[in-house]
C-alpha cells in the first residue's frame, strides 16, 4: 500500500491515467484496509478516553478526512472521467488536491509510527526473528537517526511545507536522472514523520511509568549547573 502510495507521487513517472486508476484502485484498497481493521470502528464508543487514545483517535480522523479529499479531489480533477464525459471540467483545483496528497502522506506516517510496535512485532513474526538484542536496538536507533536527518532535508528539497498550505503545488523532479533518488526522498519523508509519533509515543509512555524521573533529572541538571 505505501508502495502504491509512492508511485502516486510520481505523476510525471507514471502519466495521468496510471495515475488516476492507481488512485482509485487506491480507493478500494482503503475501503479493505478499514474493513480489516472495522473492530477497532465498532469499539470506539467504548472504555475511557485517555490522552494517547484521544491522540490516535484524532489522527485515524484526520487521516480518514485526508483520503477523502484525496480521491475526492482526484476525481473532480479527472481527466479521464472529462473525456468519458465529453466534456472539461476542473470542479477542485489542483493545489487542493496537492494539499490532500501531502496531508495524507504525513497523516499515514504519523499513523504508521503510532502503530510500529505492532509493525514490528507482526514483522518478526514473519521473519521468525527472535526478541530484539541489544545491538539491534542500537543499530535501529542509528537508522533511525539516519533516516530522520535525510527526511528533514527531503521535507526541505520537495517544499512540503508550501504544498501542506496549498501554497505552491507543482513538483519538478528530473526522472531521467534518477528514479531511486525520487522514492528515497519520499520514503524518507515517512520515516521522519513515523520516528517522530513512534519517539513522541515511547516518550509518553515512559514518563508515564515513572512520572517523577524527568522530573528529578532536570532538577539535578540544574543543581549540578547552578554548583559550577
Ligand atoms: C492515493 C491517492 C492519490 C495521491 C497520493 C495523489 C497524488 C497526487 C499528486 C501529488 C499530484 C501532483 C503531481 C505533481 O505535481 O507532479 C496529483 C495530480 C493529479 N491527480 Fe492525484 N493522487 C491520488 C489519487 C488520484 C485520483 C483517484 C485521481 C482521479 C481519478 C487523481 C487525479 C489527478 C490528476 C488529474 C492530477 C493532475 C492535476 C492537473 O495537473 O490538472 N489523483 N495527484
Amino acid at each position: 500500500m505505501l508502495a502504491l502510495i509512492l508511485v502516486e507521487f510520481a505523476y510525471p513517472l507514471t502519466g495521468n491515467l496510471a495515475h488516476e486508476l492507481i488512485g482509485i484502485g487506491m480507493l478500494i484498497l482503503f475501503l479493505v484496509h478499514g474493513g480489516l481493521n472495522w473492530q477497532w470502528f465498532q469499539t470506539l464508543h467504548k472504555g475511557r478516553y485517555n490522552g494517547l487514545r484521544r491522540a490516535r483517535v484524532s489522527v485515524n480522523a484526520l487521516l480518514l478526512a485526508a483520503a477523502l479529499l484525496l480521491i475526492l479531489s482526484g476525481l473532480l480533477n479527472s481527466h479521464l472521467l472529462s473525456s468519458l464525459a465529453g466534456f472539461e471540467f476542473h470542479a477542485l483545483s489542483r493545489e487542493l488536491h496537492t494539499a490532500a496528497a501531502y496531508w495524507f502522506l504525513i497523516l499515514m506516517a504519523v499513523h504508521l509510527g503510532l502503530h510500529w510496535k505492532t509493525v514490528l512485532a507482526e514483522a518478526r513474526n514473519l521473519l521468525g526473528c527472535a526478541r530484539s538484542s541489544r545491538l539491534r536496538r542500537f543499530a535501529l536507533r542509528a537508522f533511525s537517526a539516519a533516516i530522520a536527518i535525510a527526511g528533514i532535508h527531503a521535507s526541505f528539497e520537495r517544499g512540503v511545507l508550501s504544498k501542506l498550505t496549498a501554497y505552491y503545488s507543482f513538483d519538478y523532479w528530473d526522472f531521467d536522472g534518477s528514479v531511486a533518488g525520487f522514492f528515497i526522498q519520499y520514503l524518507s519523508i515517512v520515516g521522519l514523520y513515523a520516528c517522530l509519533a513512534y519517539y513522541a509515543l515511547q516518550w509518553h509512555t515512559s514518563r508515564k511509568r515513572s512520572p517523577g524521573r524527568l522530573r528529578s533529572g532536570l532538577l539535578s541538571a540544574i543543581g549540578a549547573f547552578r554548583k559550577r
